[in-house]
């Protein structure tokens, strides 16, 4: 597990899948995530066979807040989404980040911004990574937010990169280096 101040990270299990099928075919969160059309749950099985396939650092971790009263014996880990390592490059040490958060009861309330912080302190304290990047939709004006928060900085600009709804869009380009990250941001 990976231990932040109100979620952990986990590996993915079988069992997650349901979830990542309802959610994913929810239109409101998958309109950022590339995803136009609806998936089946035996799309995500074979997502799931071909994820164990990855290499260890690129396979995603279930995002899980806490639940329950301690005291009362009733606590308990809730999964809520996903982030992941992707397309790690090893020679210039750079890795590209992404996450999604499923349950829509839980936007915008500093979780997307706590797994960031997250997943920069693995990727620079663990991984030994020295940038950090992501791709966002210009649209996507929580995403941006959250990612700000934590520390990226904005790049670049890939001009219509996506197309929603009959319209092409822009696709963002933010970073974060090894040299400028602030743990305690
Ligand atoms: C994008 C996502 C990861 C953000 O996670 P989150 O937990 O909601 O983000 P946070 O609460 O940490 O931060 C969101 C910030 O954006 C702000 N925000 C939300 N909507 C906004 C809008 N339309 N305009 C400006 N700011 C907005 C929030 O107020 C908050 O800022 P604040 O803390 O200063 O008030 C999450 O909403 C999500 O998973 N969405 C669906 C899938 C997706 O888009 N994934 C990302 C693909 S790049």
């Amino acid at each position: 597990m990976i231990y932040g101040e109100r979620i952990r990270l986990r590996r993915n299990e079988r069992s997650d899948i349901p979830k990542f099928v309802e959610w994913l075919n929810d239109p409101e969160v998958r309109r950022y995530l590339l995803m136009n059309l609806p998936i089946s749950q035996a799309n995500e099985e074979q997502w799931f066979e071909n994820m164990l396939k990855l290499p260890g650092n690129e396979q995603p971790f279930g995002i899980e807040i806490r639940e329950g009263v301690p005291e009362y014996g009733n606590d308990h880990w809730r999964l809520i989404g996903n982030c992941s390592f992707m397309n790690i490059n090893l020679t210039v040490r750079s890795a590209e980040v992404g996450l999604f958060i499923g349950e829509k009861s839980c936007w915008n309330k500093g979780y997307g911004t706590e797994v960031m912080r997250l997943l920069l302190c693995t990727g620079f304290e663990t991984l030994n990574l020295n940038r950090i990047f992501l791709r966002v939709d210009e649209g996507n004006k929580g995403g941006i937010r959250a990612y700000e928060k934590a520390g990226f900085v904005h790049e670049g600009r890939f001009r219509q990169e996506t197309f929603q709804n009959g319209e092409y869009g822009d696709m963002l380009l933010m970073s974060v280096l090894r040299k400028e990250w602030n743990p305690e941001k």
